[in-house]
């Protein structure tokens, strides 16, 4: 649809020229009253210039036609108006992209133009008014035009008594109701339409019959986007005039391609379901193209998605006068036929997301004008051909997400007009060419997840128009041309996953170069020594990773007064000293917008701060050597959702203001020295799903202070070498209702989003790094170990079907064999399998007449397809 309307653009420009010149080659013809009227209702608007969508508009910036209208200048120059040459009479009305504002009255002084033969409202802002049906009064009108301009409510029947109408648009006023009355009215009466274009109606009661009784002069109809369900009679195609026909969108709709006979003589078809961008619609034209597509030799564009299988028939380069072909997301197969070469018109050639297979046939460099390509995600195998380079119209190209491999062609080189170059996802492999310097309109480069090795060429420098450059996970080694100082247009930057080594050289924010940058990801490799300081330069910086490195030096301090950074990865480094030293206590609190800070696996040591910023998310200071007490007072409203403090020095108590973070699901402070009674009033928190205090300084009993839910989410429960005593926690055990009903599709394992900072918000970026293994959501397991819980093991154990790993070992507990019968103490299910089993502690159990610890304990969390059944061990003991 934006294809339409950008085309139609030029058109537009085109018409007001057109209006201008007749208006200038006739002199002080405007009557009076018609100047009064006109300038009567100017003054019903106001100019705003977000009323009219710049996309659309951009040919007149900030400038409205009715500004021109002003009294004691004769009305027919006025800009948007033309008149009668003999009469006077004002015709035709132009107020496409006028910025108007404000509502359309129905008592109108415009309705005072009875001559009027073409009134265009296009793309104003009348803020939801109803048209009104006074629009009958223009009984000469023959064009309307009311598209995009914010009128609701329902389509007047009175539109039906304008006898002469020729053309109607009422596209793209999303509240607007086209009833299944009103369109029948109108499709009796309007005899002369041939143009009507309805897309971005609402007409989800309309039977898509009526619009058969169009008239045989129909030449025009667009259907795209107003929620017609149901199928649509394919009768359409044998109209004699049918050039233009658009359909789809929102819905769920059926038409049948004709497999023969079309009569139309098309030159525009677009079959196409909305949802196009995120999965295969709803919409089936058929399932399969057929070679008599090729009969209609006047298409010049052509787009169907709509759920079409099979190959394309070759019969398509029959289809000469065709300079626009989209046949993406669909589930076509077999190989790009090579027909489509025969195509020398095409400029856009869009087959993306589909399954076509085998390589891209080298003749594909007959299509001279193409200035956009996408064959991405599909499972196009081979190299890339060097008559790519042919295609020197080329600005867009995208063969992303398929099997290609070898090198990139230097060639490529020669299609300098390339804004958009996309590689990423495939089997590519050799040095990235240094011809690709001479693509300076790059503006997007994207080769990511490819073999790429060696350094990045020098030459890179000269694609000075970049503002996303991304190249993470391959090959690439070397040091950083400092050349990238000169791409001053970056945003977004990502070399992560790769082997580059030494300094991060300090020229990527020298002078303030790269200070566009929002996105800096250079995780995983292999760099060194300290963080430049130039980096403080990048005040834009959203989101900086610099996790999987060899860095070390203390942190800055300007790192924690970004002030714009959401995301901050330090991880996987050998960072030391204090974070603390700049700003005792308080320095968090520099971070308005944080959402993810991880510090983990670095030596860093000292107090940790006592302030979060509200926005935080995920705090993960894991595996340093911090001490002192969790110092933190978790404000009201607190956000996070991931603590992560395991493996510190940690003293103290844990706050109970922790209760605040009401959104944390996981809580690990395992491996410190904290101490205190089982924090209990940690129930309160609804989603907690991992709680880990294994390894400190916990005693007492484990006693649930509730009735129920306790912990109704929770499926990891580690309280393993503590001091708890007393009984096992069997009214907590028989409320861990998530471990007895778990995702259970072990194929595709969803993985818990906060651990693994798969956050919605940040998945959707390309080049962002996975900074750690998620936590499978289908993990579940309960390790009681190393403590002093006493007395039986309840049966309720039994009822945890979802369990994969129990570790009670180590504990004073006792078992009655006679309880645990096959019915009743299955764990985990069937055929239980029997994988890590502590055989050498069961024995000296049984001899001492006691069941002490250990009688399972499934190590391998994935491997591990069930728990065994305790019968099952029971028996091994038995027979030993
Ligand atoms: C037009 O006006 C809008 C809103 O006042 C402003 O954002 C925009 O920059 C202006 N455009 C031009 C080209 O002046
Ligand atoms: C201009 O239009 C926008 C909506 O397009 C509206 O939010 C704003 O209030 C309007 N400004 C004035 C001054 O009316
Ligand atoms: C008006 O004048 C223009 C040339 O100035 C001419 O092309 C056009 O046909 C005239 N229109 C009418 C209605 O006479
Ligand atoms: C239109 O009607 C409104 C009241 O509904 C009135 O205020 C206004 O003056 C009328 N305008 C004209 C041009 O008659
Ligand atoms: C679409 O329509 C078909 C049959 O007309 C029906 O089977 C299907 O469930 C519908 N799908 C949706 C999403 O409404
Ligand atoms: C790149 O441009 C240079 C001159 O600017 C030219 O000599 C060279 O052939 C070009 N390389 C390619 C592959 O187009
Ligand atoms: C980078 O810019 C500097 C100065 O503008 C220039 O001398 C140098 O040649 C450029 N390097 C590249 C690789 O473009
Ligand atoms: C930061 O940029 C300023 C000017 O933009 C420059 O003077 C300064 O040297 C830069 N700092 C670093 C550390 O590069
Ligand atoms: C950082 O590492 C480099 C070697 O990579 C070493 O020479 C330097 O002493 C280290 N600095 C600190 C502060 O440990
Ligand atoms: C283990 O529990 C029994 C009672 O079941 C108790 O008599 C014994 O003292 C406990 N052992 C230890 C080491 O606490």
């Amino acid at each position: 649809m934006r294809i339409f309307t950008k085309l139609s653009a030029p058109l537009c420009l085109l018409f007001v020229f057109l209006c201008l010149k007749t208006a200038f080659s006739t002199t002080h013809l405007c009557s009076h009253e018609e100047a009064l009227a006109l300038l009567q209702f100017k003054t019903s608007f106001s100019i705003n210039y977000t009323a009219s969508d710049p996309d659309y508009c951009d040919y007149q910036p900030n400038y409205s036609k009715i500004e021109s209208w002003k009294e004691g200048i004769d009305c027919c120059s006025w800009d948007g108006v033309s008149c009668d040459n003999v009469t006077g009479h004002i015709i035709a009305l132009n107020l496409s992209c006028s910025f108007l504002y404000g509502t359309f009255p129905s008592n109108s002084t415009l309705f005072f133009l009875r001559n009027l033969q073409s009134l265009n409202l296009a793309l104003n802002d009348f803020r939801l008014s109803k048209i009104p049906p006074e629009i009958s009064q223009f009984t000469r009108l023959k064009h309307l035009d009311v598209s995009s301009s914010q009128f609701s409510g329902q389509v007047p029947r009175e539109i039906a008594h304008l006898p002469k109408l020729v053309s109607l648009n009422l596209s793209y006023n999303w509240d607007l109701i086209l009833e299944t009355t009103t369109l029948r009215y109108l499709v009796q009466n309007l005899s002369e339409v041939r143009e009507l274009v309805l897309s971005g109606l609402s007409m989800t009661s309309v039977n898509p019959r009526f619009f058969m009784n169009l008239s045989s002069s129909l030449t025009t109809l667009r259907l795209f986007n107003c929620q017609l369900r149901g199928n649509f009679p394919n009768s359409i195609f044998r109209f004699p005039n049918l050039k233009r026909f658009s359909l789809g969108g929102k819905g769920n709709l059926t038409i049948d391609l004709p497999s023969s006979n079309w009569s139309s003589p098309l030159q525009d078809l677009y079959l196409v379901d909305m949802d196009q961008d995120l999965y295969l619609g709803d919409m089936d034209c058929g399932r399969r193209l057929r070679e008599s597509i090729g009969d209609l030799k006047s298409l010049q564009y052509l787009s169907l998605g709509c759920n079409l299988e099979g190959s394309i028939p070759a019969s398509i380069g029959n289809l000469s006068q065709l300079t626009y072909l989209s046949l993406s997301y669909n589930n076509l197969s077999g190989q790009i036929p090579s027909s489509l070469a025969d195509l020398t018109q095409l400029t856009c050639l869009y087959l993306s997301n589909n399954q076509f297979s085998g390589p891209i046939p080298a003749s594909i460099g007959n299509l001279r004008q193409l200035t956009s390509l996408d064959l991405s995600s599909n499972n196009l195998s081979g190299q890339i051909p060097s008559s790519l380079a042919d295609l020197t119209q080329l600005t867009y190209l995208d063969l992303s997400n398929n099997q290609f491999s070898g090198p990139i062609p230097a060639s490529i080189g020669n299609v300098r007009q390339l804004t958009s170059l996309d590689l990423s996802f495939n089997n590519l492999s050799g040095q990235i060419p240094s011809s690709l310097a001479n693509l300076t309109q790059l503006t997007s480069l994207d080769l990511y997840n490819n073999q790429f090795s060696g350094p990045i060429p020098a030459s890179i420098g000269n694609l000075r128009q970049l503002t996303s450059l991304v190249l993470y996970s391959n090959n690439l080694s070397g040091q950083i041309p400092s050349s990238l100082a000169n791409l001053t247009q970056l945003t977004y930057l990502s070399l992560s996953d790769n082997q580059f080594s030494s300094r991060i050289p300090a020229s990527i924010a020298s002078i303030g170069n790269l200070s566009q940058l929002t996105y800096l990801m250079l995780s995983s490799n292999n760099f060194n020594r300290q963080i430049p300081s130039s980096l403080a330069n990048l005040t834009q910086l959203t989101y900086l990773s610099l996790s999987y490195n060899l860095l070390n030096g203390t942190l800055p301090p300007w790192i924690f007064t970004l002030p714009l950074l959401e995301y901050l990865f330090l991880s996987h480094n050998q960072f030391q000293g204090q974070i603390n030293q700049f700003r005792p206590n308080s320095m968090f609190s520099a971070f308005q917008n944080l959402k993810i800070l991880d510090l983990s696996h670095n030596s860093l040591i000292g107090k940790i701060p006592n302030c979060l910023p509200k926005s935080l998310s995920v705090l993960n200071l894991q595996a340093n050597y911090f001490d002192g007490n969790i110092a933190f007072g978790f404000p009201e409203g607190c956000g996070l959702r991931n603590l992560n403090l395991h493996g510190n020095q940690m003293d103290g108590l844990l706050p109970r203001s922790l209760v605040n973070c009401r959104m944390l699901e996981v809580l690990d402070v395992g491996n410190n020295n904290i101490g205190g009674t089982f924090p209990h009033w940690l129930e309160s928190l609804l989603d907690l799903q991992v709680l880990v205090l294994r390894s400190n300084k916990f005693h007492g009993s484990v006693q649930s202070t509730k009735q129920s839910p306790s912990f109704p989410k929770l499926r990891v429960l580690d309280l393993s070498s503590n001091d708890f005593r007393g009984p096992l926690p069997v009214r907590y055990i028989e409320n861990f209702k998530a471990m007895m009903d778990l995702y259970r599709d072990e194929d595709s394992p969803e993985y818990m989003n906060v651990s693994s900072y798969q956050c919605s918000v940040v998945v959707t970026w390309k080049g962002f790094d996975y900074e750690l293994p998620g936590i499978l959501t289908v993990f579940s397991s309960i390790h009681l170990s190393n403590n002093m819980f006493e007395g039986e093991i309840p049966d309720v154990i039994g009822k945890l079907s979802s369990l994969k790993g129990l570790n009670l070992s180590h504990n004073n507990l006792t078992v009655h064999l006679r309880s645990l019968s096959v019915e009743s103490n299955h764990l985990g299910g069937d055929q239980g399998e029997v994988l890590g089993l502590d055989l050498e502690s069961l024995k000296i159990l049984l001899k001492r007449g006691v069941f002490i610890g250990a009688m399972l304990y499934c190590l391998l969390v994935f491997a591990c397809k069930r728990v065994l059944a305790v019968e099952g061990v029971v028996n091994v003991v038995r027979s030993d």
